[in-house]
């Protein structure tokens, strides 16, 4: 069992509270959507994990929410990083603050958990590491969207292939349904765009999924509202093509504007056929491959310059399908795992019991992958080596 406290309790860090303080590790909405038996079976039950001993936001009204909700509430940042009783620290702040605070933190004496993505650069990400290492002290990446369903379902078939071999992956998610990010995440100085804020999970899972290098990346960005208050320009959205050394090739896109996001928001297409899944909840899941050929079909493509229509347009059957026509789906079962696979493994180790499953140095190779990104989107998006 660990003491932890919360720096930051806005959207993120009052899920936090409330998941930790109420013992359900239930952090964020969408997850929670998810009520299914089997998954609460092998789910570590966090109350017996970590203990919620107190929170601290500069935001009066947040102070005032996590009172009501039985909280303990620190007079103050020092407050909390002098609480001896407390082993971990969970920064829940907007993202140019993460560094000062993680390097703080370690420095008096606390693990962290650091919210994603755990900074803007990979240079400051390098300094934590430092002071984690002069420290001793663990320093967790929360890039917990490795635990969605809908991920899980597609690196099952990545890794079982009972369609062949993956060929390449479309993964798209939405962002805030507004015109464009808003409040810090509009603000290049605050470390907000769209590639910092969704760009982290959806490549962090691609790298987790395909362990070869990554050769090549080329990304288109755009800004639709202008520069921020600074004259700076935010990333709105982006689209981000990965070439992988093993061939795979992962194409993936996100912008604020479009929280319906197109679907099917994961397509992975592979030898024999092509898997689907929408976000989040994976609802609907699924392989599709074609319909067996009739095994008398000849294309005759022979006679094809001189043949002549034999229907007129608008009569007749198609001679190619409409999609879905001929196809064979079958479903993709859930995957059971254990939601609170981040905070147990965090806890456990601390407590030397479990390899630490995201460590600071995979949290940088994606700061990188980022920041090669948006080099190729200032560029015009023209591929950028990588890896090689
Ligand atoms: N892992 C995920 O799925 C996920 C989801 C949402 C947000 N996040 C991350 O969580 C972090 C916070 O995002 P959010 O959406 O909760 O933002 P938010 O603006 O809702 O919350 C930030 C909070 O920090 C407080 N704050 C600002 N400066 C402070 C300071 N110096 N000291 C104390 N408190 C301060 C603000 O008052 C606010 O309550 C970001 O890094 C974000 O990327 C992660």
């Amino acid at each position: 069992m660990k003491n932890i406290a919360i720096i930051g309790i806005g959207n993120m860090g009052g899920g936090h509270a409330l998941a930790i303080h109420y013992g359900t590790g239930y952090t964020d909405w969408q997850i929670a959507q998810i009520i299914n038996p089997d998954i609460e079976a092998v789910t570590t039950d966090i109350s017996k994990k970590l203990k919620l001993v107190g929170v601290w936001d500069i935001d009066p009204v947040r102070r005032e929410w996590a009172e009501k909700e039985g909280m303990h509430v620190y007079s103050g940042e020092d407050e909390l990083f002098d609480d001896p009783n407390v082993d971990i620290v969970l920064i829940a702040l907007p993202n140019h603050l993460h560094c000062h605070y993680a390097c703080k933190a370690m420095r008096a004496g606390k693990h962290v958990l650091c919210e994603k993505p755990v900074t803007p650069t990979s240079a400051e990400l390098e300094e934590i590491l430092k002071v984690s290492k002069e420290t001793g002290k663990v320093f967790y990446p929360r890039q917990n969207r490795r635990w969605d369903p809908d991920y899980l379902a597609m690196k099952k078939i990545f890794d079982e292939q009972p369609i062949g071999k993956p060929l390449n992956l479309e993964n798209r998610i939405g962002g805030g349904g507004a015109a464009g990010p808003f409040g810090w995440r509009a603000v290049k100085a605050y470390g907000g765009g769209m590639m910092l804020d969704w760009g982290v999970h959806l490549i962090d899972r691609i790298l987790q999924m395909d362990k070869t290098k990554v050769l090549q990346v080329a990304c288109q960005t755009f800004n639709l509202n202008g520069p921020d208050k600074n004259g700076e320009y935010v990333d709105e959205g982006f689209n981000l093509r990965l070439v992988f050394e093993d061939g795979f090739n992962v194409y993936i896109e996100s912008g604020a504007a479009h929280f319906d996001s197109p679907t099917p928001a994961w397509r992975l297409t592979c030898e024999k056929g092509i898997a689907e899944a929408e976000a989040m909840t994976g609802e609907g899941a699924k392989i599709i491959k074609p319909a067996p050929r009739d095994p008398n079909f000849v294309r005759d493509f022979a006679s094809l310059p001189t043949r002549k229509p034999t229907v007129m347009r608008g009569e007749g059957k198609p001679w190619f399908p409409p999609r879905g026509g001929n196809n064979q789906e079958e479903p993709i079962d859930l995957v059971i795992f254990d939601r609170n696979s981040l905070y147990r493994n965090l806890v456990n180790c601390i407590e030397g019991t479990e390899e630490q499953i995201v460590t600071g140095e995979q949290a940088l190779r994606v700061l990188r992958v980022m920041e090669t990104a948006l080099k190729s989107g200032e560029m015009g998006g023209i591929a950028i080596d990588f890896e090689k």
